[in-house]
């Protein structure tokens, strides 16, 4: 176990010095603000330099393929906190992990900034996957680490970080896209590469007096013989994972779309041994049991939630390029730019339903209930999608005010849902599990866009008002049936809030 108790942990950061909170707060909100702006920025124009032909500085992908693997990259980012996460805990340490995952991550972005085609491509997301695992989920976690468990602010201190990844979300496509039409792509990935390197400078500086022992060691250090088996272990893995390698090349049964095929799997699998793990470990008593069963219908509905959420970078993408109308009173607006839309929202309307609920008090929705309301504006969200669909031409170019309200009910939705949705996955999974609760939470949003990599392919302009009509649907539908289940789940809770 850890060297330092949670107390003396909490009592080495300094408690003020960033709006009331710990000084700490100000490093990660920092960090994270320029994380998120590289990987935005990036995600930004990804989708339309896989797409555009070669001879217009792009990579000539097919339009499908191009919308898949974007979605398996963006379930991958979150996968691989699960790594992230163990390396931390077992190695690293939180601290040290956040740093090394930076410097990935701005190297994968430095790789795309220079033109050097699809290799460069992969190389570019394998870096961004494994750094994104090590840097994210260990930020969100050290926040947790810097306040005693009776303090009250640390909500608030959840919700001002919460802000900063916006913050960097919604400036880095303004900027990323501007770049990257005025110049050419490479120039807009670079951008992304110095946004980061930023971030690790804030890091590098002020780290260490800032967070102090929060994340410094890691909390469950490999004992001398596990280190052993586990070296072993990983041996065989890599080298059993490398002749399969070698032999799905040799054979040809290594292809992009056989890949998206193993993620997608791997993005339903994975949070299922998590499950059944969890559930029956001795360590998980019978009320921790029920409180997992309570939260089975809340994971599944934040998957299919964040499966039409995290569609703004592919389909949505697609739609702000090809079906909308982008010259508008004498100006032109970057397709790009519509990526910066649902953090902007999230930033104006947050105070607004962190107001709500304060204001409804005991009287406010339980959690299944949020989660339910969430999924329904998503729901929604691709339902307003039919009225363009079904009024134009699939050629025909529409206002931006069908995309931009599309925007605003998911995030009004990501509101509902997606702050109480890492509390409760706090509260209901098992303490003898609770390290890794940061990763199952990402898992949700992991497993919905590996689900996407199948779904986003069929979309095109000639069937939209289907698809946005049956993924709009069944979210409204599944949105109903927990609702109507509600009181089970609260049920199940056991207490739980
Ligand atoms: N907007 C969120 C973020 O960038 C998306 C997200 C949700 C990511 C849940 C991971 C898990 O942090």
């Amino acid at each position: 176990m850890s060297k330092y108790t949670e107390e003396e942990i909490v009592q080495s950061v300094p408690q003020k010095g960033f709006f009331g909170h710990p000084r700490g707060l100000m490093t990660l909100f920092f960090t994270e603000f320029w994380e998120r702006f590289s990987y935005y920025g990036m995600r930004a124009i990804l989708l339309y330099y896989m797409y555009t032909s070669v001879k217009d500085g792009g990579l000539g992908i097919d339009n499908g393929t191009a919308k898949s693997v974007l979605a398996i990259y963006g379930s991958l980012v979150y996968m691989s906190g699960i790594i992230g996460g163990w390396l931390a805990d077992r190695i690293l340490g939180k601290q040290k992990s956040i740093f090394y995952g930076g410097i990935l991550i701005m190297f994968g972005h430095i790789v795309l900034a220079l033109p050097m085609g699809a290799t460069a491509l992969f190389v570019s997301m394998a870096l961004i996957i494994i750094g994104t695992g090590l840097l994210k989920p260990n930020a969100s976690s050290v926040v947790g680490d810097m306040y005693s468990p009776q303090d009250m602010r640390r909500d608030s201190g959840f919700s001002l970080f919460y802000m900063g990844i916006n913050l960097g979300a919604f400036i880095s496509p303004l900027i990323v896209g501007a770049l990257s039409t005025s110049y050419n792509y490479h120039v807009g990935f670079g951008t992304a590469a110095v946004g980061m390197f930023i971030g690790l400078i804030v890091y590098w500086v002020t780290a260490k007096k800032n967070l102090a022992l929060a994340g410094l060691e890691p909390q469950n250090p490999l004992s001398a013989t596990e280190k052993k088996a586990y070296t072993k272990y990983f041996t065989i893995g890599a080298i059993v994972l490398l002749v399969l390698g070698f032999i799905s090349i040799k054979f040809g049964w290594l292809t992009i779309n056989s890949f998206i095929m193993l993620v997608s799997l791997l993005g339903i699998v994975i949070p299922t041994i998590y499950f059944i793990v969890m559930y029956r470990s001795p360590k998980t008593d019978k009320v921790e049991q029920s409180r997992l069963l309570a939260y089975i219908p809340l994971f599944i509905t934040a998957v299919v939630f964040w499966a039409i959420y995290e569609q703004s970078s592919t389909t949505l993408a697609e739609y702000a390029d090809k079906r909308t109308n982008l010259d508008i009173f004498g100006f032109t607006i970057n397709p790009a730019w519509f990526q910066s839309l649902p953090a902007l929202f999230v930033i104006t309307l947050a105070p607004l339903f962190a107001l709500l609920w304060m204001k409804l008090g005991s009287r406010q929705p339980s959690t299944p209930k949020k989660f339910a309301f969430g999924l329904m504006f998503a729901g929604f969200s691709f339902l307003i999608m039919l009225v363009p669909a079904l009024t134009s031409g699939p050629n025909e170019l529409v206002s931006p005010i069908w995309l931009t309200l599309c925007f605003l009910f998911a995030v009004i939705g990501e509101l509902m849902l997606s702050p109480v949705g890492l509390s409760a996955t706090t509260k209901l999974a098992p303490k003898a599990f609770s390290a890794q609760t940061m990763s199952l939470w990402f898992l949700s949003n992991a497993a919905a866009q590996a689900l996407n990599a199948q779904i986003v392919r069929f979309y095109n302009p000639g069937n939209e008002a289907m698809y946005f009509g049956i993924l709009g649907g069944i979210a409204v539908l599944l949105s109903l049936v927990l609702l109507m289940f509600s009181k089970v789940v609260e049920r199940l809770m056991q207490g739980v809030q």
